[in-house]
């Protein structure tokens, strides 16, 4: 199968090196019987530097570049814990993470354009290898109908449609650096193009395999 994956930021970069080893090797593994792209998200670095340039003053469209900047960090970390394993180059462009495709290699990518976050960046990925599954690992373990966070009545959502997703999607904030489940833009992608998509519990690494084969407890995206 051809399997993308969107790491978020805030769980790989919290990472100490022992763990981001563990996550490699999960990646590894997946690779010797799947091609496997993995699309790193900026996590606190991205949050913190864009903080600091907003505050100075920076447009939006600055304070994306320098988000798109600690994507490109957090890929180099999880290219070195790959070693041999990963392409040594952090692809720019969606036709040049295809050219570095190769069977038992893991592409990792980073940010590619501004406006958008990198589960944006998983979904073109997707939709451009034509992908089996798209499965974005985040800090949450699935959809909510509210934000956990400030809802203590939320509850998480199974499986959904495309087309909720997108909706619900559609009323988020859009900022660099906004937090949020999906950006608008990577739902819409899902639901244009009907990418089979899990969204799981990226700090479990069990999930890596179980969003792509099965068995996860995060929410389902299904045609509608
Ligand atoms: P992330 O993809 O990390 O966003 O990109 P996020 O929603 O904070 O995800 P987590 O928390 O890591 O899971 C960080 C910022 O980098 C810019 C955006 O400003 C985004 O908010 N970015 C990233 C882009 O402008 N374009 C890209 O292609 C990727």
């Amino acid at each position: 199968m051809i399997l993308v994956y969107s790491l978020g930021g805030s769980i790989l970069a919290g990472c100490d090196a022992k763990s981001l080893q563990e996550y490699a090797d999960a990646l590894r593994h997946l690779s010797e019987e799947h091609q496997i792209y993995a699309v790193v998200g900026g996590g606190r670095i991205a949050r913190e530097y864009i903080e600091k340039a907003r505050a100075l003053g920076a447009p939006e469209i600055f304070c994306d570049l320098i988000g798109i900047e600690a994507t490109k960090l957090n890929s180099a970390l999880l290219v070195a814990a790959l070693g041999s394993a990963a392409s040594q180059e952090v692809p720019s462009s969606y036709a040049q993470a295809v050219c570095l495709a190769c069977p038992g290699r893991v592409v990792v990518m980073g940010g590619v354009a501004p406006g958008q976050t990198t589960d944006a960046v998983a979904a073109l990925l997707a939709e451009y290898v034509r992908a089996d599954r798209l499965i974005i690992a985040t800090s949450v373990d699935g959809v909510y109908t509210a934000d956990p966070e400030r809802d203590p009545k939320a509850q998480r959502i199974g499986s959904m449609t495309h087309r909720e997703l997108s909706r619900m999607a559609a009323q988020t904030e859009m900022k660099a650096g906004s937090r949020s489940p999906i950006d608008p833009l990577a739902a819409k992608i899902i639901e244009r193009s009907a990418i089979p998509t899990s969204i799981v519990l990226g700090s479990n690494i069990e999930n890596l395999k179980k969003g792509a084969l099965g068995g996860h407890t995060g929410t389902e995206i299904r045609q509608g």
